[in-house]
């Protein structure tokens, strides 16, 4: 089954290639005239200039290579030689029906499936979740269902930071305020052994009593914050970090139970966000790994010496950059800057773990590709960790991928911050978008027949909407200002006009059901279906899009589309009025098929539709 849009597309191309001019001239899209044309190939113009014939001579022979074919209604020549192409009200209603009859909604699978891991959310143990983290939530998870649905064999992981130093700041803070956790700890004592398994529930149980959400959340401020401030308390938690990576046993445990805590605490709150992981892999989880890769490292004569750290060299010839010495001076280094593995204290560091990271996943999973969906401003870092990566034969050249995104702004064009100027935590932020959807609700006179459950599940998926949706619909790398009074409203291009849409589809379909109607066979007749339907067959083209590109606002540009198209269908083609059992039937059935690809194209976003407002 292929769409109207690439078989058209595939027939030009043929008559372009057919006059010895590139294949590529050939390319068709939706006509922005709809009142001419379906589609329309702008390329006998730039063709022109490479046969040296005039435009409209190139494309009369387009056109006449293409007359007689089944699907066109008609192909047409217009002003300088664009060319105007009409599909057949046959092949335009064959289509519908295809993509109605089709549990994927017209989406295509890949022919070859890939292996592949995307790296998102990041999340970090006990330091709160801030917006960045939200926006490689969002992004990542739409990824990996994308990449899914066209058939990839994917795992999502949220690489859990819990090996930094976040985890000393932590362990010391806790035995400072809790005399019973610093006497364990003192009790086991400072050389790394193995807990005998009933000895180590013990442990477990007493630090389950005392360290639980509340304190990690209190502590951890005020640790960050102590640590800015006191040498004495930065050097404790320091040479905590530093116990707990060579395993001392009591922090390896305290730090078990810090991790436990953390991760109940996240799942919860990312799985009502919609986002769910196959993996939740530690930073901590490739320690061991860290000493043999070293060792490999320094045996494939990668490592370097570099002011008491060992480096690996990553600048190819001539790349270089201008940087600046003490003195003021300019001088050209090499570029990107070599990457720290053991730095000069001898410890690992963040781009130690990503490295090994990719040995793991290669040994564990041997992915095609992998995704990192981080912050743009990590780009540094990652054209770093890839490098090494393809140096040390980890990965092949070309299957890591950083997956940048800009960065959501407050109204003052700065990454978002609190009204006291602090990083929002996401809980917060998820609250207050809940709060919003409830007020739009009430003032649109909508979910008034709800059970106060169903109602507050119903606010649930328009907040979840109206953040994904605003986040989603803006081509990753640009960055966005944060208006939730525009990105919660019922109208506009939002969250929650696709939700109120996807469920006026559902209310006509129980409308019908109850009046015995059964969808019947389509046809296509005016022009508000033949708008329907040729959006119906461009989810191929924004999905194929969405998924070249990694991004997903091919999708969601596509999805408000079809919600637009709908509604001015269903003012134009009455259904359930249709004053024809045979119209009606059509009509609904068309209703039903948007309803399910608008369905599709939102849980591709993440998002979830209501059942009724
Ligand atoms: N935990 C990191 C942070 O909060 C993000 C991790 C991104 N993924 C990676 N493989 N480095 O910034």
């Amino acid at each position: 089954m292929s769409d109207l849009k690439r078989s058209l597309g595939e027939a030009v191309a043929a008559a372009f290639a057919a006059q010895g001019l590139p294949e590529e001239l050939g390319r068709v899209t939706a006509s922005d005239r709809p009142d001419l044309a379906d589609f329309q190939c702008n390329g006998a113009l730039p063709a022109a200039k490479v046969a040296g014939k005039p435009p409209r001579e190139i494309a009369a022979a387009v056109v006449e290579a293409l007359a007689g074919r089944p699907e066109l209604a008609s192909v047409e020549i217009a002003g300088l030689g664009f060319i105007n192409l009409r599909v057949s009200a046959k092949a335009l209603s064959d289509r519908a029906r295809e993509i109605a009859g089709d549990s994927r909604a017209g989406g295509a699978e890949m022919p070859s499936p890939r292996r592949v891991i995307i790296d998102y959310a990041g999340p970090n143990v006990a330091k709160p979740m801030h917006v960045g983290h939200l926006r490689s939530s969002i992004i990542g998870e739409s990824l990996k269902r994308l990449y899914r649905f066209r058939g990839d064999q994917v795992l999502g992981d949220a690489h859990f930071g819990d090996w930094g130093f976040q985890m000393g700041l932590l362990i010391v803070a806790a035995c400072d305020e809790d005399p019973f956790v610093r006497t364990l700890m003192e009790r086991l004592g400072d050389t790394p052994r193995d807990f005998n398994a009933a000895e180590e529930r013990q442990v477990m149980d007493a630090l389950g009593d005392h360290v639980d959400l509340t304190m990690l959340d209190r502590l951890y401020p005020q640790a960050a914050g102590l640590a800015k401030t006191d040498v004495e308390f930065r050097d404790r938690a320091r040479r905590a970090t530093a116990e707990l990576q060579a395993g001392r046993p009591g922090y390896r445990l305290l730090w078990r139970q810090f991790v436990k805590v953390s991760r109940v605490a996240l799942e919860r709150e990312f799985h009502a966000l919609g986002v769910d992981f196959d993996l939740w892999k530690g930073e901590s989880d490739v320690d061991p790994l860290i000493a043999p890769m070293v060792a490999e490292l320094e045996a494939k004569g990668l490592l370097v010496e570099d002011q008491g750290a060992r480096v690996i060299h990553l600048a190819r010839p001539g790349e270089t950059k201008k940087k600046k010495a003490e003195d003021g001076t300019v001088y050209e280094a090499p570029s990107p800057d070599p990457l720290i593995v053991i730095s000069s204290e001898g410890s690992a560091m963040y781009g130690t773990t990503d490295l090994a990271t990719v040995l793991d996943r290669r040994k564990s999973f041997d992915p095609d590709l992998i995704l990192y969906c981080v912050d743009q401003r990590q780009a540094g870092h990652f054209e770093q960790v890839f490098r090494a990566s393809y140096l040390a034969g980890y990965a092949e050249p070309g299957a890591l991928e950083h997956i940048g995104f800009g960065t959501m702004n407050g109204p003052d064009g700065k990454p978002f911050k609190t009204r006291e100027g602090g990083v929002l935590k996401l809980h917060d932020l998820i609250e207050m978008t809940r709060a919003k959807a409830r007020e739009r609700l009430n003032e649109a006179g909508l979910g008034s027949e709800l059970t106060p459950e169903e109602f507050e599940a119903t606010a649930h998926k328009v907040a979840v909407a109206a953040l994904k949706f605003a986040d989603l619909s803006n081509y990753r790398g640009t960055s966005y200002i944060f208006d939730l009074d525009r990105f919660s409203s019922f109208e506009g291009k939002t969250g929650p006009y696709l939700l109120y849409q996807a469920v006026r589809i559902k209310s006509v379909l129980r409308r019908a059901e109850a009046e015995r109607l059964e969808p019947g066979r389509i046809s296509i007749v005016e022009p508000a279906e033949r708008e329907l339907a040729l959006l119906l067959d461009a989810f191929e083209a924004a999905l194929a899009e969405a998924y070249d590109k990694k991004a997903p606002n091919f999708i969601a540009e596509h999805a408000f589309k079809l919600a637009q198209s709908f509604s001015r269908f269903y003012a134009a083609c009455p259904i359930l009025q249709a004053g024809d059992a045979a119209v009606s039937a059509s009509r609904l059935a068309l209703a039903g098929t948007t309803l399910k690809q608008l369905e599709l194209a939102l849980d591709l976003l993440g998002i979830e539709t209501p059942e009724r407002m």
